[in-house]
């Protein structure tokens, strides 16, 4: 018998929306029919400050708007929202609120926890952060031969790099402290060797990130580097800081360093950017101001997430018309193609926040999921991804598409104007071409040349790339990944699916320990499969 229980799948909204999602087949509603619509740019696109967001491109009527609206009604998600910002335990899996939005939150403004004001820690990091960049560009602290920092080498994975990464990334015209910025994440040595030709040792910062302290690649990764900083006849308490939660291995411990920064168990990693896991790196990269900047983006996109009413509200048009996309039109992946290079990191940042988050198999109340929750996430920038991989998305297999513009560039534009045109209206042009071409199509009797159209997209405009915008993308995406969540009735604040494989490697380590230390160890009683792959490691070669 079928477990009793609520399900958003099992809602009239969502029959209707079954209902309508068959009816949205038929020719008529082919999107080379509904872009023609008079106003249509009007009806599906709203704006706010920086911020344009068109889903006009998308399949969607009126009527499947107001269905899709009726849903989010019906999935109490302003509730969720608030609950979650107003600091309640939302992340019922792990007993703990989900507070990120605090992290960017005013200064003398409250958030409690259990009638706990978390909003007095928060601002004590916020502090300590400035005033240790500060020392670092001044040359106040310095290395351990008195040398300036100009490396910085962020030592963390996951959640702990993948929003640092984006950020430093789209903000890198910015990035005039005169310190670069390096990505120990992967345990794979070749990432090590390859940061060691980079980086002048006396001269670099290394920063450990991680929340729990334990985690096997970021440990590794950090005793290689200490290992090697000692053998260049450096102190490495000198040139070793560490952002951690309170009350972790790595809390003023052995790796600490110069300094220790605190981050929270109400925040998660892959939600922290705007915590001291972004903070401490992007304010020596950029300088303290601009990550107050980018704070200042995130946090004026929050507040518009918390107020405005679900029409005008981006992040949750653009949550429905994924669901929409992905539960009733059947697309199971979805593509982010930002215009603009220094955006080159988002997607991987985006991959994590969104399949993490949303990845899972049962409601929050533990009950099996009907339909699937979760899209698979990937991108490229464009035109790049034209190059790559839009065969597929024109005459394959479809994909939704996310693009997403910048109206100005954060260089100025020389005159060169090679076809007529300057680089950046080259590359707008291709912009807005590909989501009509993948909305249109095109009649062919020849089959090869034959484009079916009706393929989704929205595009997001930003005005620039200033620390705010980016703020505020960063917000938006983290807004959007939680609405999906709420509507799915879904904890995306936990990862208990990450566990099983780390303990068949906790099970093999052992395995390569016992033959490191016993060059006779054979690995015989483990499966066949298993046993080759330790052999081949052993013997250097496969045979
Ligand atoms: O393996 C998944 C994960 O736990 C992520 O959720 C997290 O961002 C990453 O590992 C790193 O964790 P930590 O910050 O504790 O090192």
């Amino acid at each position: 018998m079928a477990e009793k229980g609520f399900r958003i799948s099992r809602t009239p909204v969502w029959k209707k929306l079954k209902e309508h999602a068959e009816e949205m087949k038929r020719p008529e509603y082919h999107l080379k029919h509904l872009i023609q619509e008079k106003h249509r740019l009007d009806k599906f696109s709203l704006k706010h400050v920086d911020f344009f967001y068109d889903y006009s491109r998308q399949r969607v009527t009126e009527k499947t708007m107001d269905l899709l609206f009726e849903l989010a009604e019906t999935a109490k998600v302003h509730r969720k929202y608030r609950d979650m910002v107003e600091g309640k335990k939302v992340n019922v899996t792990e007993n703990r609120a989900a507070l990120h939005t605090a992290a960017r939150s005013f200064p003398g403004q409250s958030v409690c926890i259990d009638g706990d004001n978390v909003m007095d820690k928060i601002d004590a990091v916020r502090h300590q952060m400035r005033a240790f960049s500060q020392k670092i560009h001044s040359g106040a602290i310095r290395g351990s031969t008195g040398k300036v920092f100009r490396h910085l080498v962020v030592i963390g994975i996951g959640g702990s790099y993948l929003g640092t990464e984006f950020v430093g990334n789209a903000l890198f015209a910015f990035a005039d402290k005169g310190i670069e910025l390096h990505f120990l994440s992967n345990v794979d040595s070749h990432n090590f060797e390859t940061i060691k030709t980079k980086i002048d040792p006396a001269s670099t910062l290394c920063l450990v990130i991680s929340k729990s302290f334990t985690t096997v690649e970021t440990m590794a990764n950090a005793k290689q580097m200490m290992a090697y900083m000692t053998a260049c006849g450096l102190d490495p308490m000198k040139h070793f800081a560490t952002v951690t939660s309170k009350g972790s291995p790595g809390d003023n411990g052995p790796l600490s360093g110069i300094e220790t920064f605190h981050m929270f168990d109400f925040i998660g990693g892959r939600f922290s950017v705007t915590s001291a896991v972004g903070g401490v790196p992007l304010s020596l990269y950029l300088g303290y101001e601009r990550f107050d900047r980018f704070l200042e983006g995130a946090r004026e996109l929050d507040i518009h997430t918390k107020y405005a009413p679900s029409p005008e509200n981006i992040p949750l048009v653009s949550a429905l018309i994924g669901i929409w996309n992905n539960n009733f039109l059947g697309y199971q992946s979805q593509a982010i193609i930002p215009y603009a290079s220094p955006l080159s990191k988002l997607a991987p940042h985006i991959q994590q926040l969104n399949m993490e988050s949303n990845g899972k198999s049962v409601t929050i109340n533990n009950y099996e999921l009907d339909d699937s929750s979760g899209v698979i996430i990937f991108g490229e920038p464009g035109t790049n991804a034209q190059h790559s991989f839009f065969q597929l998305a024109h005459q394959g297999h479809p994909f939704p598409i996310d693009f997403i513009g910048v109206v100005t560039p954060q260089y100025p534009e020389g005159s060169c104007r090679p076809h007529g045109v300057s680089n950046h209206q080259e590359l707008w042009a291709n912009l807005i071409s590909q989501a009509t071409a993948l909305a249109v199509g095109k009649d062919d009797n020849k089959k090869t040349h034959f484009f079916q159209g009706n393929r989704p997209s929205s595009t997001l405009l930003l005005n620039d790339l200033s620390p705010v915008n980016v703020g505020r993308l960063l917000s938006y995406y983290e807004a959007q990944t939680v609405y999906k969540a709420f509507i799915w009735d879904i904890n995306p604040f936990d990862q208990f699916g990450v566990e099983l494989g780390k303990t068949i490697a906790d099970d093999l380590r052992r395995e390569i320990v016992a033959k490191n230390k016993n060059e006779s160890y054979n690995f015989n009683h483990m499966d066949e499969i298993t046993q080759f792959y330790l052999d081949t490691l052993f013997s250097g070669r496969f045979s």
